[in-house]
């Protein structure tokens, strides 16, 4: 059971921990230039004992589920000594988000390290046009890390690619990516393009609504599965010719925050009660001492009160949010 509730009589039984800003890709929409130092923040990212800390907390407060983000996570060179750390914090559900660099050498590694799912972003399944999206020609080496994955009965893959119009949001990717999940038990979700302090002029340029892919799902007899108890704000489709799901996340749509089930922490230690909200404070004072914990766990809880009903994202606020890789999408 999740003690952290806020006023809307939501629950976060779910945290996303973002344990770096570090990215090696270069993705259009997120850092597009590439990863480049914030001097105006010179602070560490989250070191094994914070997180450590920060795990015991959370699991003392019903939190059943972390999944771990960046920037890319795996580049911190102590990545796999995370997993375990908020494994053996009682974290029932560990799971991460991934471009899916070096996916081929590291699939073996994460099946080993108890890993409970894993989100790997592919924009492309056209080798050039993800060449061209994320500025790194390696969809063969995800491609195969996923094959290898499944070999090794490795359950819960989930893709995730961001819509963009011109670029991937054509009937031919949405039927290649239909090949592609009738084969392999893995779900494709196409996540609506967000417009962040960084990417105003792309979001211009690409932003296109979900409602094409999900006339498409419509037309080909996909059926709409309704929301489990613990669904995301994933919305999804099933067919019962395929292994896999068809998936959207529209973060636009009207009742999106409604299905709301999760708080943020930033690389640099600040809890974030929503991805875009401008309400953010560091808790990182508390995360030093193993006797400080009380006090953490009271900090978290007096701040759910302060989380609001929706991003008001269609308003064009966006937040403290610069680009995704602060915050771990
Ligand atoms: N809009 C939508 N999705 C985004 N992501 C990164 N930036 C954006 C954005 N502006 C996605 C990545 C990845 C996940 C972490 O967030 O492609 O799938
Ligand atoms: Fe890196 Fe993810 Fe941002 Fe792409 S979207 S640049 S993979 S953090």
């Amino acid at each position: 059971m999740s003690l952290l509730q806020d006023n809307f009589g939501r629950k976060f039984p779910y945290i996303r921990m973002s344990i770096t800003d570090v990215c090696n890709f270069k993705c259009g929409y997120c850092l597009a230039n590439g990863y480049q130092v914030d001097k105006s923040d010179n602070r560490k990212f989250l070191h094994l004992d914070e997180i450590r800390r920060l795990a015991i907390v959370f699991s003392k407060l019903g939190v059943s589920k972390i999944r771990i983000t960046g920037g890319e996570p795996t580049v911190r060179k102590d990545f796999f000594e995370i997993i375990k750390i908020l494994k053996d914090a009682g974290i029932k559900k560990v799971t991460i988000t991934t471009n899916g660099y070096h996916l081929d050498k590291k699939a073996q590694m994460l099946v080993d390290s108890g890993l409970n799912g894993i989100n790997i972003s592919i924009d492309s399944l056209d080798r050039k046009t993800f060449k061209s999206i994320t500025g790194h020609d390696r969809l063969p080496e995800i491609l195969k890390g996923i094959q290898i994955l499944q070999d090794l009965n490795f359950e819960n893959i989930k893709v995730n690619a961001v819509l963009l119009n011109n670029i991937n949001a054509s009937e031919k990717d949405f039927n290649s990516w239909g090949e592609f999940i009738k084969i392999n038990k893995v779900d494709f979700r196409f996540i609506e393009l967000m417009q962040t302090g960084d990417n105003l002029d792309y979001f211009r340029k690409y932003h296109i609504s979900s409602k094409i892919f999900k006339e498409y799902l419509n037309k080909n007899n996909w059926i709409y599965q309704t929301l489990g108890k613990d669904a995301g704000p994933s919305i999804n489709y099933i067919n019962p010719d395929y292994k896999g799901k068809f998936g959207i996340i529209a973060p636009y749509s009207k009742d999106f925050c409604k299905s709301c089930n999760r708080l943020r922490i930033t690389s640099r230690g600040d809890l974030r009660l929503c991805l875009f909200g401008n309400t953010g404070i560091s808790i990182r004072h508390l995360l030093q001492k193993d006797d400080q914990i009380a006090e953490l766990q009271d900090l978290i809880l007096g701040q759910m009160k302060f989380k609001k009903e929706s991003h008001y994202l269609e308003l064009g606020e966006t937040g403290l949010t610069k680009n995704l890789s602060k915050t771990g999408g």
